[in-house]
C-alpha cells in the first residue's frame, strides 16, 4: 500500500529532472565572464598565446589537443572531441574523470549553473 504511493511520487520527480536537464538551466554569459577568472591564469582567451595550458581562442567547435604549438599530453591528444557546450560540460564537471591522464590541474566546476554561464561566455568571447 505504501509503495504503491511512493513509486508514483518518485517516477513524476525523476521524469522531472530529466525534463530540467534536457533543457539545461539558461546561461548568463556575463556572470560566466566571472567564472572565467578561474581559468585566465592559465588561458588565454583572443590572442592565441598558449600558457600553462593553450589558448582558448576559437575553442568552440576546435577538436580536442590541436591548438598550434602547445605541447598536449597523450591523453588530451588521443581524446579527440570537438568542443561544443556538452563536451565542454562534461569536461569542466570533471577533468580528471572526462580525460584521463590529462595535465589539466583544474578543480572540478561542481555548480552547473557555473558551467553553464561561463559556456555561454566562451561561445560569446573565445574568439
Ligand atoms: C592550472 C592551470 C589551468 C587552469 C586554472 C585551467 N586550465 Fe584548462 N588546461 C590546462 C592545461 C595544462 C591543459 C592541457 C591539458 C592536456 O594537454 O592534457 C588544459 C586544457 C583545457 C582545455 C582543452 C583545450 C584543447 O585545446 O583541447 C579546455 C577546453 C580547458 N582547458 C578549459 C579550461 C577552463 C574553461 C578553465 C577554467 C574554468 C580552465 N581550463 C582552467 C591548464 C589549466
Amino acid at each position: 500500500m505504501k509503495l504503491s504511493l511512493i513509486v508514483p511520487a518518485v517516477m513524476v520527480l525523476s521524469l522531472g529532472g530529466a525534463a530540467a536537464l534536457a533543457a539545461g538551466p539558461a546561461a548568463d554569459p556575463a556572470k560566466g565572464k566571472a567564472v572565467f577568472a578561474r581559468c585566465v591564469v592559465c588561458h588565454d582567451l583572443n590572442t592565441g598565446a598558449n600558457r600553462i595550458g593553450p589558448s582558448l581562442k576559437g575553442v568552440i567547435g576546435r577538436k580536442a589537443g590541436t591548438a598550434a604549438g602547445y605541447a598536449y599530453s597523450p591523453a588530451m591528444k588521443k581524446k579527440a572531441v570537438t568542443w561544443n557546450a556538452a563536451t565542454l560540460n562534461a569536461y569542466l564537471a570533471a577533468p580528471a574523470a572526462y580525460v584521463p591522464g590529462n595535465k589539466m590541474t583544474m578543480a572540478p566546476i561542481a555548480n552547473p549553473q557555473d558551467r553553464a554561464n561561463l559556456i555561454a561566455y566562451l561561445q560569446q568571447a573565445a574568439k
